[in-house]
């Protein structure tokens, strides 16, 4: 056992375990711009690869051994770091057809990484949540029924109360055997992902060993 979670058994009543320790509020993230993406990614040949709707099937696209990837796809995409995107558009891809464009600026990049996330949702963030913690996302004027649908639903909760999603770790004192763990959740409407969350979830051995000891 390592210190962090010694220190933890000899603080923590048993009882401790059983509810998440605080709450923590965020909005939904608002939706992507699309408009200044979509006019650069059709006026710079982008769709020669990647297809008018990003599916990779643009007409270049048969003729490539490393294929473009579909930009619709959910478990390709939802790992894809927006920091790969953008330096892929920056610098290319060495060893694949993907050229660099180093004449963009960081906006216009930018504005090309939104648009792509859009072929697949509407708006995403990531988060960073400590073990301990229920995160409290307000769906705000998120229009008509939405349901959420967590990538693990064996490790995290997710609840719906009227316009609030509570997200939290199942056991979270399993979660503190990791040093951080990534999961993902949707909230889904009409078939389409409004959002898609990515969160990284931390011990935050600090803050919780302070916690406890206030309690
Ligand atoms: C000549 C074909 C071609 C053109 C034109 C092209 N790409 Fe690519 N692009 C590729 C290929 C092939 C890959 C996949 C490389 C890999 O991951 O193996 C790629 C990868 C990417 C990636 C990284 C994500 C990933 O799949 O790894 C982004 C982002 C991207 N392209 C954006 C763009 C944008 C934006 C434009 C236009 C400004 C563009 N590409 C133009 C062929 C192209």
């Amino acid at each position: 056992m390592n210190k962090f979670l010694m220190i933890l058994v000899l603080l923590i009543p048993a009882t401790a375990f059983s509810a998440p320790v605080t709450e923590k509020y965020v909005p939904l993230p608002t939706p992507i711009a699309i408009e200044e993406g979509r006019v650069l990614y059709q006026e710079n040949g982008c769709p020669m690869c990647h297809g008018d709707h990003g599916r990779g099937d643009g007409p270049l696209a048969s003729g490539l051994s490393n294929k473009p990837r579909n930009f619709r796809d959910y478990d390709e995409m939802k790992r894809m770091p927006t920091i790969r995107m953008e330096q892929a558009i920056h610098k290319g891809l060495t060893g694949t057809a993907m050229p660099a464009f180093d004449q963009f600026s960081d906006s216009q990049i930018e504005a090309l990484t939104g648009y792509i996330r859009s072929f697949l949702v509407d708006s995403y963030a990531y988060l960073k949540m400590c073990a301990y913690q229920t995160y409290v996302v307000d769906t705000g004027d998120l229009k008509g029924n939405f349901t959420v649908e967590a990538d693990q639903p064996d490790k995290f909760d997710v609840k719906v109360v009227g316009k609030k999603i509570y997200f939290s770790g199942k056991n979270w004192p399993e979660l503190l055997n990791q040093k951080v763990h990534r999961t993902y959740f949707r909230v889904m409407s009409e078939d389409r992902i409004r959002s898609l969350i990515s969160v990284q979830v931390q011990r935050c051995d600090k803050d919780l060993v302070n916690l406890l000891k206030t309690k």
